[in-house]
């Protein structure tokens, strides 16, 4: 089996990555977080209570987690209403060999792993210590890099952020202010290095979504 080491896992620094659970109805669901391990073996998630992968890892004590770069992942997860129907295409999923969790067909690798202990941290969120059962690779070829790819993996996280902050009081709207600032930013960036590309049309999107929430706000 590899190890986290390889797969590019930096000890007490927060990696992006896709955690994927099944519900209490075993429907399959994913969304983006930020992980951390620090020592290689244990990974710590810290979900928002309000999140449905929180509710499924205090139920289903187990997820993979799914390593990807792919902004469409991200968007897709982050957002269920981007999709056709309004949820993450079943078709995405896959089962996998320890864990009773689904992973994602398109990660480049899937950290199968299960809960060790939830604790709370304060109202708005949790902290889910998690031990890693098995790592698997899928036979992926390296990627170029390039900058459309992570200025929109960016504006994916902030946009997170601006529809939470837009609800909440003058600071909290203050703050969504500076996101979306940032997101305009890149913007300008992803129409520069790749016009008419996926990675625009999801800048694009997520503009028009930002707006309807100013609206709404
Ligand atoms: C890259 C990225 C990292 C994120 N990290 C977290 C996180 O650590 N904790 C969290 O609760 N939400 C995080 N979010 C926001 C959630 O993915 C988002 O709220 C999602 O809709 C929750 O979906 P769920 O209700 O299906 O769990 C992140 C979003 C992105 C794009």
């Amino acid at each position: 089996m590899t190890n986290l080491t390889n797969l590019g896992f930096l000890k007490g620094a927060i990696m992006e990555t896709i955690v994927s659970t099944y519900n209490a109805n075993e429907q399959p669901n994913a969304a983006p977080m930020g992980i951390k391990t620090e020592d290689m073996k244990h990974i710590v998630i810290q979900p928002y209570t309000s999140s449905m992968t929180y509710a499924n890892l205090q139920s289903k004590r187990c997820a993979v987690i799914n390593v990807t770069s792919n902004p469409e992942l991200y968007y897709r997860t982050a957002f269920k209403e981007a999709n056709p129907g309004g949820r993450t295409p079943l078709e995405w999923f896959e089962k996998v060999e320890t864990v009773d969790a689904p992973g994602l067909r398109m990660a480049d690798a899937f950290v199968e792993v299960s809960v060790l202990d939830i604790k709370s941290l304060g109202a708005e969120r949790a902290e889910v210590s998690c031990d890693v059962q098995l790592i698997k690779t899928s036979s992926f070829l390296p990627k170029v890099y390039c900058r459309a790819t992570f200025a929109t993996i960016e504006s994916i996280i902030h946009a997170t952020r601006v529809k939470l902050f837009l609800a909440g009081d003058r600071q909290k709207q203050e703050q969504a202010r500076r996101l979306i600032e940032l997101i305009e930013h890149y913007n300008a960036i992803v129409n520069r290095i790749a016009p008419n590309s996926r990675y625009s049309a999801i800048m694009a999107d997520l503009t028009q979504r930002i707006n309807s929430w100013k609206d709404e706000s």
